[in-house]
């Protein structure tokens, strides 16, 4: 178990963030948001801002800046980002709230803001559209995003999974449905841009800097080599610092407007508008079964907001294509697309919506048919995903219920909902699996030794928070054999790219793929760095093993030797007067693979529900990973609690109020916005079965991201039903779902 190798630096505030950078003669921006959904800015006053002390430019419709649109294209804009970006010339279209129609860039941030607001709008104002519900009898299916939008798997006989529903001994069916969820970072998007002789560099929190740098390079009209994004620390996302978003392109062509390098920091609540969210949802599932529990069929559908600003929806039906064993599935997605502010990826995009409506679907089959939760999901484990066929590299996840139920004492539920009552509290039992697709990508890393004796490793990967540098430095120390505390590793820069183009290191921190596709690749470029070390030490007259065969020399622990001479790499290379030797190692998953490769867990939750407020409070969880080999328990536990904290936050307070007749998103701060705070979270009991999967890929490690936030809403939600007798389908349980408390039982 290793700590954060930047643990020390993270805690005493030594670790530098994007807004923390200083730059020469930085000057700061601010942006003006619209006031109306839909409609056409018809002018804007920017004279009295322009007076204000300290401005130095406006950049409105009437003003704009001067970069590349339409601005569509490239690896990543259609799915995870905005498929318009504001300020453009000749576009003074309204089409959300809270859009960007115009930037003050001034001396002083506070010089900035209050200039903002003294910028006057007025607009041609249209009715927006904006209520997801008016417009769900008219959803359409949508263009294929990341998969077909509507599937059919049926046994020859049945028309539709309607008959296979209606032939089944025992089916249930209901709707669930969750408001739109939004990315909350530590650090708000920021960026620093600063131009220097037609060369860009750009401090800005990224998910992927290649992707970040070759998107801004676009919309900047220059060679993606002429721009350098710094995302030393990211700031925190999971999904939403995939794209890249406004401040980041507007800094920078501002930037090169005003001839000098800009500051752009969102504030807390510009960020519900600027950046993208988790679509709202509906999804409606039934199962049908025969009596023992079998599944027979799986029907589910759902509909998602989709912007008009961007394409992503929230796609979850699919979801069921890959958890359980039945003869008969159908998964339908629909839009909805409406006035409302672009949506993005937000950590287990589609699987964690989807996660909740299965397993809450599953929670109440369960109980129509009288069988334990945990037993029914046992009866329908399936050995390869239902479209494909391809049998899973390495399954777990029946090992995960029975292990997650003693280390729960799961034996202890009631099967008969409200029937455990504490004083005012209802206590009750929930579970819910998860399963997540382990990703992986095309990816090169660069090692070198040093002659100081270190290794140095890096990419220009990112490291969003979750401990990717730390993993980075246990797995290069353990291919080397060297001491952890000799490597020094080096990520979120795209100066350290060894290869542009790698996919992996493009598309970045995305997908769980994170560690899955690094962890290899190092292997492969430790292999190549000793092989390099080796035939330097071979044909240098300073080197003890000068004019040896390559096959003499043997490495080991850092140490080389042959014919009783043994050498330090650090000793060897000041021998040689050799400041490094250095290589790059790549490693990328079979293009035509043979196995479904996912992970998967089994999520446990106890929780207390006043009888009287309604109010529900976890008091405790464990979740048992089936996630192929842990590279390091420390971090790999930290990203399993922070997974499961989303599902607590979307199970019982997360969510976005729109209103409908001005699509402003109503609670945009973190009064209103509700996220599990610390005294929101119980006591996690997080376990690792740490098989490896050698088949997914040689270091057997698959990924961690995202797992936990797949079914840990459902075990919420089903632990609400079991302590309460009451099913709420709408996310969040907010207390007043709960109340009136139903008639007072004996026990009163
Ligand atoms: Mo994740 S939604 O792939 O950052």
């Amino acid at each position: 178990m290793t700590n954060r190798v930047d643990g020390p630096r993270l805690v005493t505030g030594a670790a530098r963030y994007s807004g923390d950078h200083s730059v020469e003669g930085l000057v700061h921006g601010y942006l003006v948001l619209s006031t109306i959904a839909n409609g056409t800015v018809r002018t804007m006053s920017a004279d009295a801002a322009l007076a204000a002390p300290g401005v130095l430019a406006i950049f409105t419709p009437f003003n704009p800046l001067r970069y590349a649109g339409p601005w569509a294209q490239g690896p990543g804009y259609y799915l995870y980002g905005p498929n318009r970006f504001p300020l453009q010339p000749g576009d003074r279209e309204v089409r959300h709230h809270g859009q960007v129609i115009g930037l003050v860039i001034a001396d002083t941030f506070e010089q900035a803001r209050d200039a903002a607001a003294l910028v006057e709008a007025a607009y041609d104002a249209r009715r927006p559209n904006t209520s997801f519900a008016d417009g769900i009898p008219d959803a359409v299916v949508p263009p294929p995003l990341t998969g077909p939008p509507v599937v059919d798997v049926l046994v020859p006989g049945f028309g539709s999974i309607d008959d296979a529903l209606a032939a089944s001994a025992v089916t249930v069916r209901a709707s669930y449905s969750q408001r739109p969820e939004h990315h909350n970072p530590m650090e708000p998007h920021t960026a620093i841009a600063v131009w220097d002789d037609g060369r860009l560099t750009v401090y800005s929190g990224a998910q992927g800097p290649l992707l970040h740098a070759q998107e801004i390079a676009v919309a900047m009209e220059v060679e993606a080599a002429a721009v350098r994004v710094v995302s030393t620390h990211v700031g925190g996302a999971f999904g939403g610092k995939a794209s890249t978003w406004p401040p980041a392109v507007l800094a920078a062509a501002a930037a090169r407007q005003v001839r000098r390098p800009v500051k752009l920091a969102l504030t807390r609540e510009q960020l519900y508008s600027v950046t993208g969210h988790r679509p709202a949802v509906v999804q409606e599932v039934a199962l049908g079964a025969a009596r023992d529990g079998k599944l027979r069929a799986i029907k589910h559908d759902c509909v998602s907001t989709r912007s008009n600003v961007s394409s992503l929806y929230n796609g979850v039906s699919g979801y069921s294509l890959g958890v359980y064993c039945t003869p008969n599935v159908h998964a339908g997605t629909k839009v909805v697309t409406l006035d409302i502010p672009p949506a993005t990826i937000m950590r287990a995009p589609g699987e964690e919506a989807g996660s909740f409506g299965l397993e809450c679907a599953m929670d109440e089959l369960a109980h129509e048919l009288g069988l334990d939760p945990i037993a029914l999901r046992l009866a329908n484990d399936a050995d390869r995903h239902l479209t494909g066929g391809l049998p899973y590299s390495s399954k777990h996840l029946a090992e995960c219920l029975q292990v997650g139920a003693a280390r729960f004492d799961w034996s202890r539920r009631k099967a008969e909902p409200r029937s455990v009552v504490a004083g005012e509290w209802l206590i009750g039992y929930g579970m819910a699996v998860g399963v997540y697709g382990a990703n992986r990508y095309e990816m090169s890393m660069r090692v070198a030794f040093r002659r100081d004796g270190t290794v140095h490793v890096g990419a220009a990967t990112a490291d969003l928070g979750t401990g990717m540098r730390t993993v980075l430095s246990i797995v290069t120390a353990a291919s080397l054999g060297v001491p952890l505390s000799r490597v020094v590793s080096w990520l979120g820069d795209t100066a350290l790219s060894p290869d542009p183009m790698s996919i992996g290191a493009m598309a970045g921190a995305v997908g769980s793929a994170g560690s899955s596709s690094v962890a290899p690749a190092i292997r492969a470029a430790a292999e190549a760095a000793t092989k390099a070390l080796i035939l330097r030490a071979i044909q240098d007259t300073r080197s003890p093993f000068h004019g040896l065969a390559p096959e003499d020399v043997r490495y080991r622990d850092g140490v080389l030797s042959a014919n009783g001479q043994s050498v330090e790499f650090g000793r060897l290379l000041t021998l040689m007067d050799v400041d490094g030797v250095t290589a790059t190692g790549t490693s990328a998953p079979d293009a035509t693979p043979e196995h479904t490769m996912s992970s998967f867990a089994a999520h446990f939750c106890e929780v207390r529900v006043n009888r009287f407020t309604g109010e529900t409070r976890v008091a405790r969880m464990t979740s048992v990973v089936d996630a192929g080999t842990i590279l390091n328990p420390a971090t790999a536990r930290s990203q399993i609690i922070g997974g499961v904290v989303w599902g607590l936050g979307q199970a019982l307070l997360e969510g976005a109020e729109v209103e409908p007749a001005t699509g402003r998103i109503a609670n945009a701060n973190f009064a209103d916005y509700l996220i599990p705070t610390n005294a929101d979270i119980p006591g996690i009991d997080v376990y690792f079965l740490n098989y490896p999967d050698t088949i997914f890929n040689p270091v057997g490690s698959r990924g961690l991201g995202e797992i936990g936030t797949v079914g840990s809403a459902a075990a919420v939600a089903n632990a609400v039903f079991n302590a309460t007798g009451i099913r709420v389908r709408d996310l969040p349980i907010s207390p007043e779902k709960l109340l009136p408390a139903p008639a007072r039982t004996s026990k009163d």
